[in-house]
């Protein structure tokens, strides 16, 4: 990783030591934001978002080897218990940052968790970026994961380019998974390249808008980049006559209907560009990386809780999304993610966090690369720093160095799952609270409190059940803190005020929690039927949604 740290193209501005004045110091953080692309892939688990990543930073030169990013079974690095437990369960809960150079363009890759039930978290990467990857399998089409993440990105406003995977094996026609999209969601797709060749006996991709046809040699196992090479059409055209025709017919079909690509329709979240590939042979990869740097946005002036957009120039401020601690064995300590907002951050400088208005030293600033971490001396808006010992922040949080600013938190989503957690073991109760504590500040899973309960009998709120796995593979192997778990029969949640909290005590099936992460009172129901019958029963009865998570 500090190999490719080196690599990274500098827009030749003054360094860091050099003497800058005001205006040379703020062109040279437009000019480092204009070419920084912060993105994450969405997709429903399996559709390949692993081996794209890995495919996208073997293009950009940073590994040479794939499998270096995630500790996926066969692959390099499972350290951790709870990585472990991914490993068993398929799942990806601990997700990577990746920063790579292309072209001229630095990129950030930030990485989701593949499952649904961490659709939080999720939710809170897609709060760090200025654009996504909509992966889908080409045998399957839109899923349902798949589905909701888009729902996320249309809500945030995200530009979507989408990736249609696994062209090298049987799958769907072209035309009929761009009219899926187009129905299921409304998104006009506006493809790039074309497919010669139906899926499972792909021949190579036209560019749609020139025409060129690109045939790519094979790579087992996406372990080194496939080669493109650029083959006449009428060499095509003679070789695979019937796959060129029909690639033909379908581009004629598609300029009919007016699929060219339009910058406005893709930045407002009209359409969406479409392009074709495999990751696995490392197929198309290289021109979605293209298309990345073309297309999508650079970073731009992110709105204050006020309203106000925060120029890129202006003093160093950044977003935490995630808080994760316990990554890896060799490093216990518990790390900040940080998307820069604007200004330049620089290792050592002291920043406020704005929700407790105490300092905050970045001495030790990291880039974190699937298991390896290395320092950070520099940062500009799009990028993510990972601050260590960050034992006050939470997700949503924000840092400044000296112009005060706060960026709107990251909402919790209504959670549809409870339990009742106990310490297992009298002795270590203490152990027990901190980890807790912990997880909470994480934003693991929602911690709940109610005085009828007691502290020693938190409730926890998860949107989904392998939350409540998490919590309890992690307190039992790294606060030594084993635990019980009584299930509470609780589905729905609504947020009340402390009238409302009046009128429901002693109302059956009906409970009223503090969260503790910021006071706010959560009125948990059965069912739905039980919430509208007590509605109806107290006319003044306050009771607001919240973001809704597996319910969207
Ligand atoms: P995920 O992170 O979205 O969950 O998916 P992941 O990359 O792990 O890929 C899921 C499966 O799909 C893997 O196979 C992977 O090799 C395969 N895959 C990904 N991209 C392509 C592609 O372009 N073409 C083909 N044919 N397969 C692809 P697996 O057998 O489940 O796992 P593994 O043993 O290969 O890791």
């Amino acid at each position: 990783m500090s190999e490719a740290r080196s690599q990274l193209p500098t827009s030749g501005g003054p360094t860091s030591n050099g003497p800058t004045s005001n205006g040379t110091a703020e062109a040279r953080i437009t000019a480092e934001a204009a070419r920084r692309r912060t993105f994450a892939v969405i997709s429903h688990p399996d559709a390949g978002k692993s081996t794209l990543t890995e495919a996208l930073a073997l293009y950009a030169e940073v590994i040479d080897e794939a499998g270096a990013v995630h500790g996926k079974s066969g692959r390099r690095g499972v350290t951790s218990d709870w990585m472990e437990m991914e490993r068993k369960r398929g799942i990806s809960i601990t997700s990577a940052v990746l920063q790579f150079a292309y072209r001229d363009c630095v990129i950030n890759l930030l990485d989701t968790p593949g499952h649904g039930d961490f659709s939080e978290d999720t939710y809170r990467v897609l709060a760090a970026v200025d654009a996504a990857v909509m992966l889908l399998d080409a045998a399957k089409g839109l899923e349902p994961q798949t589905l909701k993440l888009f729902d996320v990105c249309r809500t945030r406003g995200i530009p979507v380019l989408t990736f249609v995977n696994k062209w090298d094996r049987p799958g769907r026609e072209a035309l009929e998974l761009l009219d899926e999209v187009e129905q299921t969601i409304g998104l006009r797709p506006m493809p790039l390249t074309w497919p010669v060749g139906v899926a499972g006996e792909l021949r190579g991709l036209v560019e749609v808008e020139t025409g060129e046809f690109r045939r790519y040699t094979r790579t087992a196992g996406g372990a080194t980049r496939a080669t493109a090479e650029l083959v006449p059409a009428d060499v095509i055209g003679a070789e695979e006559p019937q796959y060129w025709e029909a690639a033909q017919d379908e581009l004629a079909l598609l300029q009919e209907i007016g699929a060219a690509y339009d910058e406005k329709d893709f930045l407002t979240g009209a359409a969406t560009p479409v392009l074709f590939g495999a990751a696995l042979n490392g197929v198309g990869v290289a021109r979605l990386l293209d298309a990345l740097v073309e297309l999508a946005p650079a970073p731009e002036p992110r709105e204050d809780a006020g309203g106000d957009p925060r120029p890129l120039e202006a003093s160093t401020s950044g977003l935490v999304f995630k808080v994760q601690a316990g990554m890896d064995r060799a490093h216990r300590d518990r790390m900040a993610f940080v998307r820069i907002c604007s200004g330049r951050f620089e290792r050592g400088m002291v920043l406020t966090h704005a929700a407790t208005g105490r300092p905050f030293a970045t001495k030790y600033a990291q880039a974190v690369f699937g298991q390896q971490r290395t320092t950070v001396e520099e940062a500009f808006p799009g990028d993510i720093v990972g601050l260590v010992n960050a034992g006050a922040l939470r997700p949503g949080d924000t840092l400044y160095s000296t112009d005060l600013v706060e960026f709107p938190s990251i909402p919790s989503f209504a959670p549809e799952h409870f339990a009742v957690v106990r310490g297992a073991d009298a002795g270590t109760y203490k152990q027990f609270r901190r980890g807790i504590e912990q997880l909470d500040s994480e934003g693991v899973i929602q911690v709940l409190t109610s005085d009828l309960r007691g502290d020693q009998a938190p409730v926890l709120a998860a949107v989904g059940p392998l939350q409540f796995e998490v919590v309890t593979a992690r307190l039992e192997s790294e606060f030594r803190a084993p635990v019980t778990l009584e299930h509470l029969g609780y589905s729905i949640t609504r947020r009340t005020d402390a009238a409302g909290a009046q009128l429901l005590s002693g109302q059956s099936e009906v409970e009223v929690l503090t969260r503790r992460a910021d006071g706010a009172l959560l009125a948990v129901f059965s069912n739905k039927w039980r919430m509208e019958t007590v509605r109806r029963k107290f006319e003044d009865l306050v009771l607001e949604p919240l973001p809704a998570g597996s319910e969207r």
